[in-house]
């Protein structure tokens, strides 16, 4: 592009290019932890006349994709919400297949996590879930648990409304051992007592395909997480939408309900 400058004609690149992108962000704060709503799988399939299965495999590879470079980027914390405690209402057939995906992408990714030094877990109630579901995910569990890299959380049969009730009903059966004071419970004790007691607070959210809500996620933990909402569905979210997420957290002015650095 030729550009009038001071009465000098430079040439200026037109777009700085992907991986001066990374570069940049790379030298400002990247979020400690990304928590992601991955959706419209079923709509990425539907325009392309598949059955709503095929985007979730699609997602899959997807989640793969994004692992690799928020890791490449320094983020620490990963956490995707794979599954709700709501999504059991679907067609027991989208159940079963999305119940498959860990074991396929754990088969194939297993190793290159274990090189990354990444770390799998997850949050979430794994009573209802398949044997072999739980099997894989703990398999990877055990197999990452010393890995001291960026942690991938898959939050499979979450819900947190339950997730908040659990941990009210733990820190009252503290108090009724007598182990707890009631005057004691602060932030951190219900911190420590949610399934998301050793990450970080997610410092970025981001949903996919337009959807502008929670839908349970997180609820106590995004207190002061910022949003990025984005309508690509998940299986079409690359490297450069989760830059263009993380450059625009970079741009936020983060108050945490206090007043602009320097203000009085
Ligand atoms: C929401 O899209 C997506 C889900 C309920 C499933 C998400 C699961 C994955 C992306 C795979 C996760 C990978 C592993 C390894 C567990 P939707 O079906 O609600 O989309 P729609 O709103 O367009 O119908």
């Amino acid at each position: 592009m030729l550009k009038k400058w001071f009465g000098k004609t430079e040439t200026l690149p037109l777009n700085e290019s992907f991986e001066e992108r990374v570069q940049q962000a790379t030298e400002h704060t990247v979020p400690t932890h990304i928590a992601i709503i991955m959706d419209g799988n079923g709509r990425w399939a539907k325009k392309r006349n598949l059955p709503r299965v095929a985007g979730h495999h699609e997602g899959m590879k997807t989640v793969r994709k994004i692992t690799r470079f928020a890791d490449r980027l320094g983020v620490k914390a990963l956490t995707v919400y794979a599954f709700s405690t709501e999504n059991w209402k679907r067609p027991r057939t989208e159940v079963e297949f999305i119940m498959k995906l860990p074991q396929e992408f754990l088969g194939d990714f297993l190793p290159e996590m274990i090189e990354r030094n990444i770390r799998v877990e997850t949050i979430g109630e794994p009573e209802q879930l398949p044997a072999h579901t739980r099997k894989s995910l703990a398999e990877a569990m055990e197999a990452t648990k010393h890995n001291t890299g960026l942690v991938l959380t898959f939050a499979l049969n979450y819900g947190s409304r339950a997730e908040i009730i659990q941990a009210t009903q733990k820190i009252a059966q503290a108090v009724q051992a007598g182990e707890l004071r009631v005057e004691d419970i602060t932030e951190q004790t219900m911190n420590e007592a949610l399934m998301t007691a050793s990450l970080p607070e997610p410092e970025l959210l981001i949903r996919t395909s337009g959807e502008v809500r929670l839908s349970n996620f997180m609820l106590w933990q995004l207190a002061y997480t910022e949003f990025f909402f984005t309508d690509i569905n998940w299986p079409d979210f690359s490297e450069e939408h989760l830059l263009e997420a993380v450059e625009s957290f970079q741009g936020r002015d983060r108050r945490f309900g206090g007043l602009k650095g320097g203000e009085a």
